[in-house]
């Protein structure tokens, strides 16, 4: 478990040093990843850079999220607690000192070898651009040591957020698990698609 664990650090660390390099260059990192790198790349945005969140983030994530028609939004309560309680499992995009994307994730209690995405986002402008995949390196780097899943649950009509997943496990070589999350059943809003279960790992 502790050599998975440093492999899995080692490939981690190199793509984000990569990205980092990326991020400066300002362009696609697909011929910087060939090589010895056993994953691919997504487009980077340029000079983004990452960090972990702070109580005063909590109003932006707030109004990203009512921004976006998919995700729902929750209090603004809620998004204090994700930056304060939550601060190591909870990372931030930013360009330019904008809000870009965010991460919100923590280590389920019952789960202490599995991160938990709750939300994430991007900002729509920089969709596409490698925020997503590059907001998931950082949280699983920075999770506990003893993390070797990363879970989340995915709506079936939610393609981009199904391709954020896979495409982190394919650059991972990891492998992913979908199965029941949780039902319509569990909600008393009229939601007609149920949470499937993402899980990627063991990394
Ligand atoms: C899901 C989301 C966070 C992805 O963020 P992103 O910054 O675009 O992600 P990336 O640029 O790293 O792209 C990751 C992969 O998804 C693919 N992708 C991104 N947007 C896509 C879309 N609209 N349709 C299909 N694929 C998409 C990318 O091509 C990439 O694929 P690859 O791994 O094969 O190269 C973003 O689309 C978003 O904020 N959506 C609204 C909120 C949401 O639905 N969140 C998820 C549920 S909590």
């Amino acid at each position: 478990m502790i050599a998975s664990q440093t492999i899995f650090n080692a490939i981690i660390a190199a793509e984000i040093t990569i990205d980092t390099k990326a991020n400066d260059a300002g362009k696609n990192t697909q011929s910087a990843r060939s090589g010895s790198q056993p994953i691919d790349s997504a487009p980077v945005a340029a000079d983004v850079s990452y960090r972990t969140a702070q109580a005063t983030d909590a109003g932006g994530l707030w109004k990203m999220v009512c921004a976006d028609s998919t995700l729902e939004a929750n209090s603004p309560y809620a998004y204090v607690l994700m930056a304060t309680h939550f601060q190591e499992t909870c990372w931030i995009a930013e360009q330019n000192g904008e809000l870009a994307g965010f991460v919100a994730a923590y280590h389920p209690p019952t789960e202490p070898d599995a991160v938990f995405v709750w939300q994430v986002c991007s900002a729509p402008q920089w969709r596409g651009h490698g925020i997503g995949t590059s907001l998931l390196q950082n949280l699983v780097r920075g999770a506990r040591p003893q993390t070797r899943y990363l879970t989340a649950t995915v709506t079936p009509d939610n393609q981009a957020s199904e391709k954020l997943f896979r495409g982190f496990a394919r650059r991972i070589n990891a492998p992913v698990q979908v199965g029941e999350g949780f039902p319509t059943s569990l909600f008393p809003d009229e939601r007609s698609q149920p949470e499937m279960l993402f899980r990627i790992g063991p990394f």
